[in-house]
């Protein structure tokens, strides 16, 4: 058993200190959002995380895991330090930090003995440094402390399972001591461990979302050939996938990466080698096929309704991806204002993320009640979230409440013969639609 601190209890925070107090450590949740702690301390989750609700109620009740705001006692006594506050995007596009320093001046400020500091926020190369010197330079008592960089790569949306389950553990850190207690920490996980320096370990995790970005650019990029040669790219998908060496997890076609974590990684990275002068052609292409994929959909949607103005557009879907409340850097938010921005009338759903997305929108959409009021009165469905959900709608009904016929399907969720079937124009990215599979000539 360890005594776990951590500071942040959002996505990667919250999910972390659950995960570990559910292996049986003692954890302490760190958090300055007092409204945050105080959702936590009447066992709710303060955002939508499949089973994390649950997970965090359960080991709370054990008295494994508590909330505080109050950081010199969360982390008294405990030799694990774990940062996961958030590193948004400057407006230069680097990583922001200021989160990241407060926490290691509060860590240094409170110091009661030796500690680990565990930074798993997305940082820029050589942070794990200057944590390091940000804590020597304020340390209150004289005591030794370690920095150690363990990138997260858990996904929203199955981030208890990923974090449960994960693929690998990356451990950068130059301290054999430290080394051991993480190797013992994270034993009872079963993944193998990496193991490197700090500054590696962090490049580890901007390559890895570079690569992911790349993927679903690449896919993007190769579905827009698709649809103007006649194949279907979900076929494509197949066969390339196949190969072991390429593997078709994330090479679905859609709106593009974002999230709160790919968008501003990949410019991150790009920022990064800026600075030293290196070239990034591939990542400046992946991010610039991201950045023009919604306005793409927006242009072929103004295409078959022969233009947007007055067009009432139904929108399934605001989360950036589906299983999370989070609305940060959505696809589906930048179509709906793309699309309200060209005169459209756009009403919407999400399961679980219009309060956020009603946030950043405004009242430039309208949020009705369930996915059918979608469809009420609608020249055009567009479906943005692959929510599970919209699998089982009924297609005919949705077609009925139309007005119009079109269905642009941008994730790739529905079968095209069974829109088709159900009366709707089908389209959608790379995916041949039923009526011209065998019209376009090479
Ligand atoms: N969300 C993901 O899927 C994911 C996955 C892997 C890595 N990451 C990275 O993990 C980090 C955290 O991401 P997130 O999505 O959990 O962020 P988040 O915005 O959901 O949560 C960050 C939390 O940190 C708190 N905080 C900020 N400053 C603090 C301080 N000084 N002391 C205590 N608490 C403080 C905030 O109040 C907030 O609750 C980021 O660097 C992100 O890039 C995120």
């Amino acid at each position: 058993m360890h005594r776990v601190a951590v500071i942040g209890t959002g996505y990667v925070g919250l999910v972390a200190g659950a995960c570990l107090a559910e292996l049986g450590n003692d954890v302490a949740c760190i958090d300055v959002d007092a409204a945050k702690i105080a959702t936590l301390q009447l066992g709710r989750s303060p955002f939508f995380e499949p089973g994390l609700d649950e997970l965090a109620q359960r080991n709370r009740q054990a008295g494994r895991l508590a909330f505080t705001t109050d950081l010199p006692a969360g982390i008294l006594e405990r030799d694990i330090v774990v940062i996961a506050v958030g590193t948004p995007t400057t407006d230069e596009g680097h990583l922001d930090l200021r989160h990241v320093r407060q926490a290691a001046l509060d860590i240094a400020a409170a110091l009661d003995g030796p500690k680990i500091v565990v930074n798993k926020s997305t940082v820029p190369v050589q942070t794990a440094d200057l944590v390091h010197s940000l804590i020597e330079e304020a340390k209150a008592a004289d005591h030794a402390v370690t920095v150690v960089s363990n990138p997260e790569f858990m996904r929203e949306g199955s981030a208890v399972a990923d974090f449960m389950h994960p693929d690998r553990i990356v451990i950068g850190v130059d301290h054999p001591g430290a080394e051991a207690v993480l190797r013992d920490l994270y034993a009872p996980f079963g993944a193998p461990i990496i193991v490197t320096d700090p500054r590696t370990a962090e490049m580890i995790k901007l390559t890895s979302n570079a690569f992911l970005a790349a993927k679903i650019s690449f896919i993007n990029e190769i579905a827009a050939v698709c649809d103007l040669v006649g194949a279907d790219v979900r076929d494509v998908v197949t066969g390339v996938g196949a190969d072991a060496r390429i593997g078709a997890a994330c090479m679905q076609p859609g709106l593009g990466f974002g999230g709160s974590c790919l968008p501003k990684d990949v410019l991150a990275l790009h920022r990064i080698a800026a600075r030293t002068g290196a070239s990034t052609r591939l990542l400046d292409a992946a991010l610039a096929v991201n950045a023009a994929q919604v306005e793409h959909v927006i242009s072929r949607l103004a295409t078959l309704l022969d233009g947007l103005d007055h067009k009432t557009i139904g929108v399934l879907g605001l989360a950036f991806k589906p299983g999370t409340d989070d609305v940060r850097e959505s696809p589906a938010l930048v179509l709906a204002r793309g699309l309200a921005g060209r005169g459209a009338r756009v009403q919407a759903h999400d399961p679980v993320a219009v309060a956020n997305a009603a946030a950043e929108l405004g009242d430039a959409v309208a949020f009705v009640d369930g996915p059918y009021d979608v469809a009420t009165g609608a020249d055009a469905l567009v479906l943005a979230t692959a929510w599970n959900e919209y699998t089982e709608l009924d297609l005919g009904d949705l077609r009925r409440r139309m007005r119009g016929d079109v269905l642009f399907d941008a994730r790739d969720l529905y079968d095209p013969r069974k829109v088709s079937a159900a009366g709707f124009t089908y389209a959608g990215i790379g995916r041949r639609a039923p009526a011209t599979a065998r019209a376009v000539a090479p």
